[in-house]
């Protein structure tokens, strides 16, 4: 990914933010964190994927801003003038959890690089905090990488081209991750099979044509194989499965209305590529009738979110490890 950590690296020097984008497992996390050692900056680093489940509240958000700036040996120099903020040997608090809190810590953050990944996550919650980002990039020296797997979620939380949004108009940079292609996802392989002192024939190679050039599972594939020495078909069975239960997690969101997505998923991986009028009809068939502007609705959360992929001849599931899981064991 030598491309994408130069766009990253040149974008930061350019531009106030940048967003690298990249459905699940494309590497986007580890490009960042390559980044920032490699260039030895002071960040923060917010995943927002370990914020609690439903309405996102600002004590939720800054408790995580308090167990991130507690593990920067540099953040207890920069804060300890700070008004509002408690330092002590069990960490780093702000004594009130609210937006004031949040915006002199930002304040006080000049110079470094806020990292928020999974950004979308950011959007359940009654807090604006698109303004609060559009706000630390207007006023503050403060580099912004962005990022998420749910691409369109990201952009439908950052409104990015919508001018009553407050991010509207700030110039950025995207980096969009990509997956290897067949021959790079087997030079990775042999590489990696390589370094590990293990000799794979080129069959398996080739079975793990199946990953699709998506690093992450190319990366379970051979960590798999040199700790378990397993088949493929095991690994992949494991991967699908692992996939499958993130998808339902994501579903959850959905409440009464999950059944419906399940079904749209369902019908689009057994017809691999599927037109919307076909999938209409294939939901109905199992569950009967379905609005059209609820199916036209279900399918662009689901590309969205990053399960599907809309492409010239109609709807696929995005992930092939997903699509095999779908077929299989749902
Ligand atoms: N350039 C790379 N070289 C080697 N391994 C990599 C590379 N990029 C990613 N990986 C491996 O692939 C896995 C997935 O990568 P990573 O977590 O960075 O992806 P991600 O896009 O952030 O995924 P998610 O959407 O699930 O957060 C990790 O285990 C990581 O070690
Ligand atoms: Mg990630």
């Amino acid at each position: 990914m030598e491309a994408e950590l130069r766009e990253l690296s040149d974008g930061l020097k350019w531009e106030k933010l940048v967003i690298v984008t990249g459905l699940r497992r494309y590497g986007k996390t580890s490009l960042i964190l390559t980044y920032l050692n490699e260039e030895k900056l002071d960040n923060i680093f917010l995943d927002c994927r370990l914020l609690p489940p439903g309405m996102i509240s600002m004590g939720s958000f800054l408790e995580l801003l308090e167990a991130e700036l507690t593990r920067k040996s540099w953040a207890r120099r920069i804060l300890s003038r700070v008004e509002g903020i408690s330092i002590s040997e069990i960490g780093i608090r702000f004594k009130e959890r609210d937006l004031n809190s949040l915006i002199s810590a930002l304040h006080a953050l000049e110079g470094k690089i806020l990292v928020i990944d999974e950004a979308q996550e950011l959007r359940r919650s009654r807090h604006r905090f698109d303004s609060i980002i559009a706000y630390a990039y207007d006023h503050l020296d403060l580099k912004i990488i962005l990022s998420g797997s749910q691409v369109g979620l990201l952009y439908r939380f950052l409104r990015v081209d919508d001018p009553e949004a407050p991010l509207y108009g700030r110039p950025f940079k995207e980096v969009r991750m990509r997956k290897l292609s067949d021959e790079e996802a087997m030079d990775f392989l042999r590489k990696g099979f390589e370094q590990a002192g293990m000799k794979v024939s080129d069959d398996i190679l080739e079975e793990a044509r199946r990953f699709d050039g998506i690093i992450g599972w190319l990366t379970y594939f051979g960590f798999s194989m040199i700790s378990n020495r397993e088949s493929v078909e095991i690994i992949e069975r494991r991967a699908s499965k692992l996939a499958i239960s993130e998808l339902e997690h994501a579903l959850r969101i959905y409440g009464l209305a999950e059944a419906r997505y399940r079904e749209a998923l369902k019908v689009i991986a057994t017809l691999e590529r599927a037109r919307w009028t076909r999938i209409k009809r294939g939901i109905e068939a199992r569950i009967g009738k379905i609005p059209s502007n609820t199916l036209s609705s279900i399918l662009s959360n689901l590309v969205d979110s990053g399960f599907l992929e809309k492409t010239e001849e109609g709807y696929k599931i995005a992930d092939p490890v997903l699509r095999s899981g779908i077929l299989r064991y749902w």
